[in-house]
């Protein structure tokens, strides 16, 4: 963390944060994981695991605690360096709820209710439609607030809250002088493979909700790995090209193939041309295994070794609450709170 603190060229500030409400999967990696490695030497990058937000549904608490660490030790396995970037928990950081607080008076009722997020969880959750998943984006918004972030990494779903987490910036710079820099979303050039599909109903997102051999994980063992790919749905006519209407199943394993090896789909194309889909499949499998298996071996390791871990979020906790708690303070001079 020294080389943080010390650092004397400003850097642009980019802050994102993935839920610890699930184990991490090939989505997480191709649609954000792989691209923050990207911007970890160029940026001033905090990458937050946002328990606080994953409390909105419910958690197991002994479950809410491994995936946690579990998670710190896959973003370091992915290549997210701790000295380069500010690995932490949201928890860790009072800030985070403070500030939450005050951007809820900053925020309109309307606002909130027009949240599509807010609205599918809703449905989803009609016995535990709580203040939190409805307040959920002001408390994203002091997360990114906190940090004076210029760029947002995300997935096109949260570009609605990366908006709305602007308008409040505004909205408060315009009482109270500047006091926020106002963030932009960060939304990748959606580069093949940033959106993984589901392996066995391919219009669908991979997600964690899946039904067992449709999502993959990071942590899976290769033959788990190998043989949801194997199983993966594809269509009767044989041929493997890229046409997401036509031929969802396909496309989408084309697109995974293209992240894991770097190969464009034309190249896709004519190395598998004339060859039936069985031996595509488990060209595919193979590459996720062979893509996941050092980030395997070295989250397995870091799980094992608790007290670099500790260090790690430790160090980084108290990095991030120095830099918060500059903005907190602005912020509640502004407000006319009296300085203790
Ligand atoms: N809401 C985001 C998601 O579910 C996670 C998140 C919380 C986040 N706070 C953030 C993302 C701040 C970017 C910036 O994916």
């Amino acid at each position: 963390m020294t080389e943080l603190t010390t650092q004397k060229e400003k850097k642009p500030v980019i802050f994102s944060g993935m839920q610890p409400s699930g184990a991490l999967t090939l989505g997480s990696f191709t649609g954000a994981l792989k691209n923050w490695v990207e911007l970890q030497d160029e940026y001033d990058c905090f990458y937050c695991i946002v328990d606080l937000h994953a409390i909105t549904t419910r958690q197991d608490p002994a479950d809410l605690r491994r995936r946690c660490l579990e998670q710190i030790a896959q973003y370091i396995a992915c290549g997210l360096d701790p000295a380069k970037n500010t690995l932490f928990l949201q928890s860790h950081v009072a800030a985070h709820s403070e500030l939450a607080w005050i951007l809820n008076c900053y925020t309109m009722f309307g606002e909130l209710s027009r949240m599509t997020q807010f609205k599918d969880k809703s449905a989803r959750n009609v016995d535990n439609i709580n203040a939190g998943l409805f307040t959920y984006p002001t408390l994203m918004a002091a997360d990114i607030l906190l940090y004076q972030a210029d760029l947002v990494p995300v997935g096109e779903d949260q570009r609605q809250h990366v908006e709305l987490c602007r308008d409040i910036a505004l909205r408060f710079n315009g009482t109270h002088g500047d006091v926020f820099t106002v963030p932009s979303a960060f939304i990748p050039k959606t580069t093949e493979g940033a959106r993984v599909m589901s392996l066995i109903d391919p219009t669908r997102k991979m997600s964690k909700s899946e039904p067992t051999g449709g999502c993959v994980y990071l942590l899976d063992k290769p033959e788990i790995i190998l043989k949801s790919f194997k199983r993966a749905v594809t269509d009767s006519d044989g041929e493997i090209r890229y046409d997401v209407k036509e031929k969802p199943g396909v496309s989408n394993l084309m697109s995974i193939y293209s992240v894991t090896t770097g190969r464009t789909f034309e190249q896709i194309e004519s190395e598998f041309a004339g060859q039936g889909y069985g031996a595509f499949k488990e060209a595919v499998g193979e590459s996720v295994v062979e893509t996941f298996r050092p980030i395997r071996e070295k989250a397995e390791a870091l799980m094992q070794d608790k007290t670099y871990l500790t260090q790690v979020y430790t160090d980084a906790a108290n990095h991030a609450a120095r830099v918060a708690d500059r903005t907190l303070k602005k912020v509640q001079k502004k407000m006319g709170f009296v300085a203790k």
